[in-house]
């Protein structure tokens, strides 16, 4: 089914959003940064925790992440990951927010016959955009 596949792709998308902010915590010294990131990984943590909720209910597996972080943003991204510095970190996380938003625009709409899932796409989908948004701001303060 259709619907099973996106679930478990979106799984993926969070756990890869997850797993890059969770990365980048302790890569600050600076309060700011380190929360940001850490509240990050919380609402990611908390999209994901939908899907798995989702796809229990559906009696599915929750995919299983092999390959790594790098091996999963090259799925979605197409790209290995450069965090050599701090633009780069947010280059990267602004790229993971855009797909993210990309991906939300369109399952939005193929999900008009299950409400509830489309009512919490939409959420998440606000929370990519301020997420995004925080990582705009950070590249304007940012030396390059
Ligand atoms: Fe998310
Ligand atoms: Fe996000």
């Amino acid at each position: 089914m259709e619907l099973i596949l996106r679930l478990k792709e979106f799984y993926l998308l969070e756990i890869l959003q997850v797993e890059y902010y969770k990365a980048q915590v302790d890569s600050s010294l600076d309060s700011y940064i380190h929360n940001a990131y850490e509240r990050m990984v919380e609402h990611e943590q908390e999209h994901a925790n939908f899907f798995v909720q989702v796809l229990t209910q559906h009696n599915q597996n929750v995919p299983t992440i092999t390959g790594g972080l790098a091996r999963l943003a090259g799925y979605f991204l197409g790209e290995a990951l450069d965090f050599t510095s701090p633009a780069n970190r947010y280059k990267v996380g602004m790229a993971l927010e855009w797909k993210a938003i990309e991906m939300h625009r369109a399952f939005i709409l193929e999900t008009w016959k299950y409400p509830d899932i489309c009512k919490k796409l939409w959420h998440n989908m606000m929370d990519e955009e301020f997420h995004l948004l925080w990582f705009k701001d950070q590249m304007r303060h940012s030396p390059a």
